[in-house]
């Protein structure tokens, strides 16, 4: 212990920084066993040949990016996608919507996760004006349909949304600005998130009421804290699929404070 007081001190590390550390370390083992499951998950995938796609939405700064990260992390790269497309280029503007998504969609044996997804018609676009009223209301029309054939057609579908408060998501824009690490995440779309926030609120609503259905409910987490958010995504992305676990002595169940069905967002 003397030895790593010493350490502490050279490197004029405080007792609250080496509690945080020490946190972050228990939190990774945590999800460790989680992590192993996936990789057991993707195999089943390969296996059977079955398509996987899981959908990250929410509000800026509500944690997708890190989430996707520790999903990810000790997956076998040969097999999943990560997409996370940026302003639509003129090309893709000029083509059915759904294409730009459809075209990165897995084959058997691929999960693929959307960082956003289509449902930025649903949310962004109508909020910024980046589409028609008419665009808005044809998507939502449309999308409850696609998605009905996409899973029928055996393709696993994953809807998250990762929810925020106001504060938080300050709180995070903030820690975004300042830290050079973090900088890069900040856009002009995430200034006007919080100047925007009841729009938004509205959009998820509508989004919420309308695309939550049988075949492709949502399910809701709540991200305050990260690390229960990505611990309970990864539960619930290991309960979509009937695959054999590796692990019994894990906990499977979504804590009930964190995940909560689209359905009871809206109540
Ligand atoms: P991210 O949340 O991935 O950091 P941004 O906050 O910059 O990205 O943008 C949010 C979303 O809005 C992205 O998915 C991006 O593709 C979309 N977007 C940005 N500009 C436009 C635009 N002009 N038309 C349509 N979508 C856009
Ligand atoms: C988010 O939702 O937070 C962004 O996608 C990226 C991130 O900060 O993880």
């Amino acid at each position: 212990m003397r030895c790593f007081d010493e350490l502490a001190r050279q490197h004029g590390l405080s007792d609250e920084k080496i509690r945080s550390v020490l946190t972050r370390y228990l939190q990774e083992q945590e999800l460790k066993p989680y992590q192993a499951e996936l990789i057991q998950l993707q195999q089943h995938l390969e296996q059977t040949n079955k398509r996987m796609i899981i959908l990250f939405e929410g509000r800026d700064a509500a944690g997708k990016g890190g989430t996707i990260r520790s999903v990810t992390r000790y997956m076998n790269e040969k097999h999943y996608r990560v997409i996370a497309m940026g302003k639509p280029t003129e090309e893709q503007r000029s083509q059915w919507f759904f294409q730009k998504y459809v075209s990165q969609f897995p084959s058997g044996g691929q999960i693929v996760m959307f960082d956003r997804s289509w449902y930025n018609r649903a949310m962004v676009e109508p909020v910024f004006g980046f589409c028609t009223e008419k665009e808005y209301n044809d998507f939502m029309k449309g999308v409850v349909g696609f998605e009905k054939d996409l899973v029928r057609q055996g393709t696993i579908l994953v809807k998250i949304y990762f929810s925020v408060t106001r504060e938080i998501q300050k709180k995070r824009f903030d820690r975004r600005e300042h830290d050079p690490l973090r900088q890069w995440k900040l856009s002009e779309v995430d200034v006007q998130a919080q100047e925007r926030w009841e729009d938004f609120d509205r959009v998820k609503f509508e989004m919420l009421r309308n695309t939550h259905t049988a075949a492709a409910p949502w399910t809701v987490i709540r991200s305050a804290d990260k690390h229960l958010a990505r611990l309970n995504a990864i539960r619930v992305i290991l309960n979509a699929v009937d695959y054999e676990q590796l692990n019994q002595q894990i906990d499977y169940v979504p804590d009930d404070a964190v995940v909560l069905s689209g359905a009871r967002e809206i109540e």
